[in-house]
């Protein structure tokens, strides 16, 4: 039943029980009002699920769509590279159209796992190198180009393990490397760099820390808190997905990330993540000197 006034409407179960007399007169009839707030919630939230639901499938639809003519172009940009044997250049630009597609397939399946986050991932370890390599390939091409900006790498120890999954980590680097060159319409500086970090407490494991900057137009403080909002955008053509994504990625694997921005001056994303606890050889070392430079500065 809703009870309605002029301002507020409430949903309420009701209970009718009798009340009688020791003599077993009736007197009358006692009526319970229970609101039932979580009722209304549930249904607002099944509702919310099936909106998703569908999301999903749509998306999933679109996905497939486009996935077609991406393997043509695929197909094709790799035939092209083959006939291009003895002329580099040329056959640089065709791989170059080859993981440009391999990306933004990697951005359907973002997409995808936006609507449908329960879909199994495939978490392996991995070279976090191998995500940042392959991102910068792609996006220095777009930098170089269309931007002029100038790439800076300061990469610390390699290789350096993690367990996830690739594919979503490339999507990390490229949503924020894509806003960083976005972020310099005039041109500027991006950087990337690693640090390996040492664990803090026992127990917890070492860190790898990637930072990216750049030298664009910076994040209004009354922005920050909202950028990992999904559809949250100040671009014209933008979705406001990108970082809702890469936030969602990064707490999967067990990680963190952080913004700090001065409007005008640039911005840098730090993303912190939890080095494979059987580190090798080559890691080891790699800190042990760190440490010893730590030590005697
Ligand atoms: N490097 C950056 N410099 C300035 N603003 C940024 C940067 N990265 C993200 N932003 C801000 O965060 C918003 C959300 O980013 P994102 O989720 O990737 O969506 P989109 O790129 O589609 O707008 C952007 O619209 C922009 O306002
Ligand atoms: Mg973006």
């Amino acid at each position: 039943m809703e009870i309605s006034s002029s301002t507020h409407s409430r949903q309420v179960n009701e209970d009718f029980s009798s009340a009688i007399e020791p003599s077993k007169t009736r007197k009358g009839t006692v009526v319970v009002l229970k609101e039932s707030a979580c009722r209304k919630h549930h249904s607002e939230r099944s509702q919310r699920k099936d909106r998703l639901a569908a999301m999903g499938e749509m998306a999933a639809k679109i996905a497939h769509e486009i996935r077609n003519p991406l393997g043509s172009i695929e197909l094709f940009a790799t035939s092209l590279q083959a006939s291009l044997e003895g002329q580099p250049d040329l056959q640089l630009l065709a791989e170059r159209i080859s993981s440009g597609v391999k990306s933004i397939d990697a951005i359907i399946s973002n997409l995808l796992q936006f609507v449908r986050p329960n879909e199994a991932n495939r978490f392996e370890r991995f070279d976090i190198y191998e995500a940042l390599d392959d991102s910068l390939f792609f996006m220095e091409h777009l930098a170089d180009k269309e931007n002029g900006v100038n790439v800076k790498v300061a990469y610390g120890p390699r290789p350096l393990f993690i367990k996830g999954d690739v594919e979503l980590m490339k999507q990390v680097c490229l949503n924020i490397i894509l806003n960083a060159i976005q972020s310099m319409p005039g041109g500027g500086e991006l950087c990337i760099s690693t640090v390996q970090r040492a664990m803090t407490h026992v127990g917890r494991p070492a860190l790898v820390e990637i930072r990216i900057s750049d030298s664009g137009v910076g994040i209004e403080p009354g922005n920050v808190f909202r950028i990992f909002d999904p559809f949250f955008t100040t671009k014209e053509r933008g979705t406001g997905l990108g970082l809702s994504i890469v936030h969602s990625i990064v707490e999967m694997h067990g990680g963190i990330i952080d913004v700090e921005s001065t409007p005008g001056n640039g911005t840098v994303f730090s993303i912190g993540l939890p080095l494979c606890a059987d580190a090798t050889e080559a890691q080891e070392s790699a800190y042990e000197k760190a440490m010893e430079k730590e030590v005697s500065a």
